[in-house]
Order: C-alpha cells, then structure tokens, then sequence
C-alpha cells in the first residue's frame, strides 16, 4: 500500500455510520414489528420522514452513490473487494429501508380499515317513504274503473284557446262561465280551462268514433278559497262516441261506475239539467255511501251525494269536430275528484288537499 493511499474501507464504514446513526429511530419497525402502539397520524409522519431519509442516503447525490460511483476509480488490484463491501451496503441499506417502510405501510393500512369499519350490526335509519296523494289514489281507482269498462285515459293541455275552452263545446258568445269573473285569462287570451270538458275536443280530434276516452286533471276557476271551493281542483271527464248511443248507456254506465267505487248496493238517481255541451242533459246522483241513503251529516240529510253532470253529446259539439251526428251519438260526463275525495275521507275543508300539511298528508 503506498503512503498516499487511501482507506476504502474506512469510507465504506462511514457511510454506513453515517445511514445507521440517522436510522436508528426506523430501527425498531425491521422486521415487520415495533409498529403496535402509533396512531395513524404518527404512523404517516414517520413514513414520510422514512421516504426523505432514503432520499438522503440513496439519491444520485447520497454519499452511497458517490461510493457507487467510486469503484471505477479504485486501483485494479483492490476493486473487487471495495465493489463487494460497496455493492453489500447497499443491499443491506436497502434492506433496511424496505423493511421498515413495509411496517409503517401495513400499520397505516390497518388503521385506516379500522377508521373506516361499518358497524353493520347497528340498526338501519329507516329511510322516509313518501306515498301517493289522496287525489292520485281516488284518480286512479276511478281510472282503473274505467279501463276495465274500456276507456282509454286522455290528458290535455291546462292552458287553452277559447276554442277548446268554450266554442268548441257550444257556449255562446256572452255565456257567463267565459267572464273573466270566472275564468282566469292570460294576457294573450289563453285561459286556465275550465273544465276537463275541453278533452272531449281534443280526443274526438286526435281518434275519432267510436271512442271511449276518460281524461281526469286540474281545472281554474276564479273562485275565493273557503271549506268547500279552490280555485284550482281536480275534475275526471268521461266521453263515448259511437253509432246508436243513448241515454240508457250513459245512465248504465254511471250506475255500474258508482257500484264499483262505493259498493254494489249503491243506487243512482238521475236530475234533469243544462249543459251547453249536452242535449238533454242531466245530474246524476247516487245513494250516500254512510248511511246507505237514509239520511246522514254527510249526505245533509237526503240520503243522495251528487256525483256530477252527464247528458248526450250535443250535435254541435260533434260537428264542431266534423263528426257527423246522424251517424255518431254519444254521452259524456264531469266528476269532481275533490269532491268526492273529500266526502269519502270525511274532511272538514277541502284546502287541506292542498295544503301538503305532512301531518294531514301522513294520515293516507
Ligand atoms: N264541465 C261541467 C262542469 O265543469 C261538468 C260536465 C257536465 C261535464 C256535463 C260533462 C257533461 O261532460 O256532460 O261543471
């Protein structure tokens, strides 16, 4: 060895020094042990500080890499013995480092299961299950009536032209139900219908006879709300056009309508009346279904319940429509779906179905 030569070893020494004197607080985690008492947040600091440690003492700068780096340069004869000593550091450092960081992983993985465990023994909250509104409910009782005697369910447009609202079903020029007393206009002479008569229209448009249609929905009308009006409510319009239709159907059919809805031993009663629309026109009534007609709070004392307007098809409601009435007869009626809503689950102001008060809506 000459006298200027250097001490490979002695260097090699120095840097694992210099690695085990800063690893020695990691020197614990080795084998996978050592990690049971730290929180999660210890855990994730110390594997941070892991990752810059290793940094320091394996980047290409580290001193392990100028060692690396070194063994070129070191004289031939003793290369392969400070190759060897260099090469077994690094292993051995990187050893180290995997080890500990695999423990700091594995803690941190635990942990994070254990943050996120469900207890799923726990009771469920119970989702808060809405359900449908008396009108929806009582609408589609009265729907499925109807599909079962063959009706098809119709729907028209809440907004309407004069036309639909009123020419179409022969109400005269200076008819009253056309003020705007009584209906609501837009102020480009569209008006809120009615009444769901206007569907009449738009179903013998759009299928023609013969046709069995039911079309229920909202009707407007100016009224001032009190227990028993709203200014906005439901109506269910019926409508048939065939050859050879007569009162006797229409009267059929409203029977057996309020047998299936309220019980087979209700009885109907029928009132001669006006409609423009219908010709002759009648009201039809049927027997209280509380007190089976003998008189009671809910019937007033008269043993009958109004149940709507009917009457055949007036000539120039079909022509209207260009249905030639020699050929085609038909009937047509108007139920308020409220109404009846109302008097079925006995309630003492008709604004609480539009109120969507949970505590009176809960109750259905
Ligand atoms: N549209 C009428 C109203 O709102 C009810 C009505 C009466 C409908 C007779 C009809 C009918 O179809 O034929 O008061």
């Amino acid at each position: 060895m000459s006298s200027e030569a250097v001490d490979y070893d002695a260097q090699v020494a120095a840097v694992r020094e210099a690695f085990e004197r800063e690893f020695e607080r990691f020197a614990r985690f080795q084998g996978g042990a050592g990690t049971e008492g730290l929180s999660l947040g210890e855990a994730e600091t110390l594997l941070r500080e892991l990752g810059e440690l290793r940094t320091r003492h394996t980047a290409k700068k580290s001193a392990l890499a100028q060692l690396m780096k070194l063994i070129g340069r070191v004289p031939a004869e003793e290369r392969a013995a400070f190759g060897q000593r260099v090469q077994a550091l690094n292993n051995e450092v990187a050893t180290k480092l995997d080890e500990a960081q695999a423990a700091l992983d594995n803690r941190i993985g635990q942990l994070k299961v254990e943050r996120e465990r469900v207890d799923v023994t726990l009771p469920g909250r119970r989702p808060r299950r809405g359900h449908l509104h008396p009108i929806t409910l009582l609408r589609q009782r009265i729907e499925d009536i109807f599909v079962s005697m063959g009706y098809a369910v119709e729907d028209g447009p809440e907004v309407e032209t004069d036309f639909y609202n009123f020419t179409a079903l022969n109400i005269p020029e200076l008819h009253p139900a056309r003020s705007p007393q009584d209906t609501f206009y837009t102020t480009d002479g569209l008006s809120l219908r009615s009444q769901t008569s206007t569907v009449q229209i738009h179903a013998m448009q759009k299928r023609r006879p013969p046709l069995r249609v039911v079309a229920p929905g909202r009707v407007f009308r100016r009224d001032t709300p009190d227990a028993t009006h709203n200014p906005m409510f439901f109506q269910v319009e019926g409508l048939l056009v065939d050859r050879g239709i007569n009162m006797g159907h229409l009267k059929g059919t409203l029977s057996e309508f309020v047998r299936r809805l309220f019980g087979p031993d209700t009885r109907t009663r029928f009132r001669p009346s006006y409609f423009p629309f219908t010709e002759p026109s009648m009201e039809a009534d049927y027997s209280c279904f509380k007190c089976g007609g003998a008189g009671c709070r809910l019937c007033k004392g008269s043993g009958w319940i109004e149940l709507g307007g009917s009457g055949m098809v007036h000539p120039n409601v079909l022509k209207a429509v260009n249905i030639d009435p020699e050929e085609f007869s038909g009937f047509a009626f108007g139920l308020g779906i409220d109404r009846m809503c109302g008097l079925m689950y006995e309630l003492d102001d008709i604004r609480l179905l539009f109120e969507n008060d949970l505590r009176f809506l809960e109750q259905f």
